[in-house]
């Protein structure tokens, strides 16, 4: 298990486990059509690492393209970052998502399995427990309705990778479901950049935190939660990296399916994590309350034990230095790559 392919590999969660893998020994292959990223990040982890990557701007639908990679690389295992992952814009553009999330994916397994490669690690995510029956959220706890086709794709998905294993026991299929990735290499150098007005809560914050934004708006003050405001498992980024590095040890044991749940276990809300923002970055971040947002829940966080028990895998950042690395990202790069 030494060449990995990871797909997505430009974006936010893709370049850090490429540091991760790198600086564990592994040598990697990229293959991203940039569609959300940028290059640039590429050269920054070349940069931290002093390696120098493989690099593929192709679509993992284009199976002509994808052959070519199997074929020019000893490719051991996939980690499949590729897929388009905001919520409000699938609901927008449903057959956008399902098309690229799901008929790329497929597309690529068959690649794989033409190409004799039958281990993969997807991203999956938290959103497929939908509105969740129980905190903390364990492997066990059922899957639930998702509220947009993004959650949809992450969830069919799962089904469909769960599938293809059960038909050939060759195949190594483990789902990671991610909570809530923040934070930044310590480097400041490689970091979250979404296109436009960020969704998600730390973006927005850093946004606001460097002037681009006036003030957050918070998303609601009266759900059932000890302040009223929304809870999740945020977890750093490179210690969702890191999480990527085990399962692909993991691998060697020929596991079959298996599926983990990456958060830290502890629930931040809102405030809190505004206010632990403000005191990490010494800077001040102006909020309003706002109505509360269409599709969210109250509360979200994991029972991670399971992949502590079989990965030998735990969160080690906690929430300051998840502030501290979102902040010094933004403040070093402004306006992203
Ligand atoms: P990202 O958008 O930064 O990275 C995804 C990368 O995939 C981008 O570089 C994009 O250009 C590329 N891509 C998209 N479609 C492609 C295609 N058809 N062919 C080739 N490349 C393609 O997102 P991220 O935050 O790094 O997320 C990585 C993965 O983790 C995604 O699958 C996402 O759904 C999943 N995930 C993310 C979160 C989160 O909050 N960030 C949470 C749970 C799961
Ligand atoms: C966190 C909290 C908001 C923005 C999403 C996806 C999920 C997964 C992770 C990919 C909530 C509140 C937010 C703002 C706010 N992604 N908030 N003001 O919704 O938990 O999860 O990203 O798989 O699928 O749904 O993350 O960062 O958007 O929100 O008050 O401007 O912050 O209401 O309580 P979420 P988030």
């Amino acid at each position: 298990m030494q060449n990995i392919l990871v797909t997505g590999g430009a974006g936010y969660i893709g370049s850090h486990t490429l540091v991760e893998l790198i600086e564990s020994g592994y040598d990697v292959v990229v293959v991203d059509n940039l569609s959300n990223s940028s290059k640039e990040s590429i050269k920054r982890v070349e940069e931290i690492t002093g390696y120098s990557i493989k690099f593929y701007e192709n679509d993992i639908a284009d199976m002509v393209a994808m052959d070519k990679i199997f074929k020019e690389n000893n490719i051991d295992a996939v980690i499949h970052f590729a897929g388009l992952k905001a919520v409000g814009e699938s609901v927008e553009k449903p057959l956008e998502y399902y098309k690229n999330n799901i008929s790329g994916t497929l597309n690529m397994c068959e690649v794989m399995r033409n190409n004799n490669v039958k281990n993969i690690i997807f991203s999956s995510s938290a959103t497929v427990y939908g509105d969740p029956v129980e905190v903390p959220i364990t492997e066990q706890t059922p899957k639930g309705i998702c509220t947009n086709p993004y959650g949809w794709t992450k969830s069919m998905l799962e089904q469909m990778l769960t599938d293809i294993q059960k038909a050939d026991n060759e195949w190594n299929v483990i789902l990671l479901r991610y909570f809530n990735p923040i934070g930044a290499h310590k480097s400041g150098r490689i970091g979250e950049d979404p296109n436009g007005i960020p969704n998600n809560l730390m973006p927005y914050i850093t946004k606001v935190a460097t002037g681009q934004l006036e003030r957050l708006n918070i998303f609601g003050d009266d759900y059932p939660t000890p302040d009223g405001t929304g809870v999740r498992d945020y977890i750093h980024v490179v210690d969702l990296a890191k999480g990527h590095v085990l399962s692909v040890k993991k691998l060697i044991e020929n596991p079959g399916t298996k599926v983990y749940n990456l958060g830290t276990g502890k629930g931040y809300s809102v405030l809190e994590v505004v206010n632990n923002f403000i005191e990490a970055s010494g800077v001040d971040v102006p909020y309003v309350i706002a109505p509360r947002r269409a599709g969210d829940i109250a509360e979200c966080y994991a029972d991670a034990s399971l992949a502590k028990k079989e990965l030998g895998w735990e969160a080690k950042f906690g929430i300051k230095e998840m502030c501290a690395d979102s902040w010094n990202w933004q403040k070093n790069n402004p306006s992203g790559y």
